[in-house]
């Protein structure tokens, strides 16, 4: 039931403090799988396909950077082609929403084969629930929308809690428990992307950059403008900009620019910048008091100054989810049911 939403994808996004709440109560769960899994293992490999992929990476950044592991992420579709350097010290995590997308299932069979494997699944029973060693449940609750939303934050605060937990990272774990008050802050201030929409509303195309964790949520943000919105846009790493893409970029292509406060912020200032000083119109998202950021972007939302680059997924992925949403009921369309889309793909 919609609950008196206009769809479910912006109801689902409405949930997502609940969704992270309820996931954070899983920690004691995900503590003992970390346990076992521990002192065997020498690297860690992420397998996913579509949003799941683009947690994945997030995973891969927490676990190399807080860890010091060797972590890498696969597309699942690709999976075959390094199945045979995993060995029994491989720690191979699948991500999936429905635990029934065929390309995941099809590389978690072959993973069983040399390594742990781990499900990090919201649908209850579903096969890769069933074929993986270990599983971690995310507690989203059903999503209906074919757009990821409230399960994607639910799996990265699941690899969050997996993260920090293999590192033994107390303050981290201490900050995850804020993720929900920060999120509700935003949505709080929905009402400003609403706004904000109408100025995308015509565009055919549009770049998301962001470097570190902030490329990530890039990604994502231009997936979804992609399924729901049907504007081509491209997620790029902030610094590779420069070769190549930055040859497309003038005054008709909007770029939105994730500026998290942390280690990169004034590299990805200066890439704004470039972006801007070719004539595009920027729309920034990054912390409350940037006052740099204000004053070079034509569009801004900020978010609370305490949630910094490490904590950004969480958080920073909501305006862009609200933006996609949007442009899609602006442009007319049905933001549940894109076009040639499925919420499960059982195809190969
Ligand atoms: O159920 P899964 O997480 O395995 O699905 C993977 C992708 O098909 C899925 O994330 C897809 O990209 C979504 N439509 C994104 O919103």
């Amino acid at each position: 039931e919609k609950e008196g939403y206009d769809h479910f994808m912006i109801k689902e996004i409405n949930e997502q403090d609940a969704a992270i709440r309820n996931t954070l109560g899983e920690k004691d769960k995900i503590k003992d799988i970390v346990d076992e899994v521990k002192e065997t293992i020498n690297r860690v490999v992420f397998v996913a396909c579509g949003t799941s992929y683009h947690a994945s990476l997030t995973g891969k950044y927490l676990i190399e950077s807080l860890v010091g592991i060797p972590t890498e992420v696969l597309l699942a579709s690709e999976f075959k082609y390094s199945a045979k350097a995993l060995n029994d010290q491989t720690l191979v995590i699948f991500i999936s929403q429905s635990g029934e997308t065929a390309d995941t299932l099809k590389a978690l069979d072959a993973a069983n084969e040399t390594s742990k494997t781990l499900a990090i699944v919201n649908v209850r029973g579903s096969s890769a629930t069933r074929k993986a060693d270990y599983v971690i449940q995310t507690q989203a609750g059903p999503e209906i929308g074919v757009a990821a939303t409230k399960t994607y934050v639910s799996q990265l605060i699941a690899i969050y809690l997996f993260s920090a937990l293999l590192a033994d990272d107390a303050d981290l774990l201490k900050r995850l428990e804020k993720v929900p008050d920060y999120i509700d802050e935003v949505l709080k201030k929905q009402g400003i992307i609403r706004e904000i929409s109408n100025n995308y509303k015509r565009d055919k195309d549009a770049f998301f950059i962001g470097r570190g964790f902030s490329y990530p949520i890039a990604l994502e943000g231009a997936l979804k403008l992609k399924e729901i919105s049907y504007i081509h846009a491209e997620g790029y790493a902030a610094g590779e900009l420069k070769h190549g893409p930055i040859a497309l970029i003038d005054k008709n292509i909007p770029v939105v620019v994730v500026v998290p406060p942390g280690q990169d912020h004034n590299k990805i200032m200066s890439n704004l910048q470039e972006v801007k000083a070719r004539g595009a119109d920027v729309l920034g998202i990054g912390a409350i008091g940037d006052k740099d950021l204000i004053k070079e972007s034509d569009n801004v939302f900020l978010i609370n100054s305490e949630v910094d680059d490490i904590l950004a997924p969480l958080v920073y992925i909501v305006p862009l989810q609200l933006l996609s949403y949007h442009v899609s009921v602006l442009r007319e369309l049905d933001p549940d049911k894109p076009k040639n889309l499925a919420k499960c793909v059982t195809v190969e």
